[in-house]
């Protein structure tokens, strides 16, 4: 009777064993978000893992991704820039300008939407949109044939084949794979525990005299009505007048995807971290200065108040 009941203790022992070791390969590693951030809403079918975020980076700023090998998502997307562009548009293939402003990057894991226009609910979504864009990253005309040659040029690339075995199990991507792992990469492009947050966290000593005097400035001038929240977006879409003084606006932003009156000239709130490295800024990338916004658009001339929104990074 002994050994039989020892056996059976040693058994449940090593399934116990064995269950632990299955259910801590299958948890998540979490990333570590500055502070000041909420933690990042990673979608149900696309966890994070560092060996993801990894091939992501790779990914990103790699110009094979482009027919010609000429573009690579960093080069509209430049680091100095907080991954947008110092131009007002960004040149594409053939050096084709675009037509909006490359927006930041920074903090992109919050949006419920993307693009000016949120025509993208997903980033996985979105990274289809400039490998298939004759203008951005493919000769291609047509978006869907875009896409094949693009995975078709990365299954040809020896080195991603055992990175991609890795993440998602087989050697020959799919552009699902591509455009998952890009994403996770992108959901890692975090600014935060800024000045501003060690302020808001409690530190009273984190912000000037003169910076405390701009945030309430700020919030009583209703700026904060739409750059709200630790991403200082409302997450939704405004029109606030930009290139809207013409009687046909070429642009008219997020009407073109809903065709509702009351979406007319709006373009979604962009955060404002990272600003002082964002500009030019606005959808159309005219204001090269933010305060010019805010004279023209809030008459308001208290400029030296608002400095509190050079937020760098960490
Ligand atoms: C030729 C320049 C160019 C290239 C190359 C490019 N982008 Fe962009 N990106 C833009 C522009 C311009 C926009 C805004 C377009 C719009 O709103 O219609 C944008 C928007 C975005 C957005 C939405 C951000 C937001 O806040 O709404 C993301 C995310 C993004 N790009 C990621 C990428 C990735 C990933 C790649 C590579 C696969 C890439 N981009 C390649 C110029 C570029
Ligand atoms: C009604 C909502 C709303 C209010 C209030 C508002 N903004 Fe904005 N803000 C927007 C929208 C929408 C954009 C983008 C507009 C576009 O590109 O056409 C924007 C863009 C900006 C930008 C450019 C960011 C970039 O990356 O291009 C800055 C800077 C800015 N706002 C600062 C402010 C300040 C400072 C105030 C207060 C004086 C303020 N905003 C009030 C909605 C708002």
């Amino acid at each position: 009777m002994i050994p039989s009941i020892r056996l059976i203790k040693l058994v449940v022992l090593a399934g116990v064993v064995i269950l632990s070791v299955l259910y801590l390969e299958g948890q998540e590693a979490e990333l570590k978000v500055p502070a000041g951030l909420p933690s990042i809403p990673w979608p149900e079918d696309n966890l994070y893992t560092p060996q993801k975020a990894d091939l992501g980076r790779l990914l990103f700023f790699d110009k094979r991704l482009s027919t010609d090998g000429s573009v690579s998502c960093a080069s509209c997307h430049r680091i100095p820039c907080a991954f947008g562009d110092s131009t007002p548009v960004s040149d594409g293939i053939h050096g084709r300008p675009g037509n909006r402003n490359s927006p930041t990057l920074v903090n992109t894991a919050y949006s419920k939407f993307q693009f000016w226009d949120g025509r993208a609910k997903t980033l996985e979504d979105q990274v289809k949109g400039p490998l298939g864009n004759h203008s951005e990253m493919t000769e291609e005309d047509n978006p869907q044939k875009a896409l094949e040659l693009c995975t078709e040029k990365v299954r040809q690339i020896s080195e991603y084949k055992p990175l991609f075995k890795a993440v998602f199990g087989h050697e020959d991507c799919t552009i699902d794979d591509i455009a998952k792992a890009i994403a996770t990469f992108e959901r890692t492009i975090l600014s935060g525990n800024s000045p501003f947050d060690r302020y808001q966290l409690g530190d009273k000593t984190a912000l000037s005299s003169e910076q405390i005097k701009g945030y309430e400035t700020f919030k009583r001038v209703g700026c904060i009505n739409c750059h709200s929240g630790p991403n200082f977006t409302n997450g939704g879409f405004a029109n606030i007048g930009i290139g809207m003084n013409q009687p046909h606006p070429e642009d008219t932003g997020r009407f073109e995807i809903t065709g509702q009156m009351k979406d007319w000239g709006s373009f979604k709130i962009p955060t404002l971290r990272e600003v002082t490295l964002t500009r030019p800024y606005m959808h159309d990338g005219v204001y090269m200065m933010g305060l010019t916004l805010q004279k023209q658009a809030f008459s308001y001339t208290e400029t030296s108040e608002l400095s509190f929104v050079n937020i760098r990074f960490a």
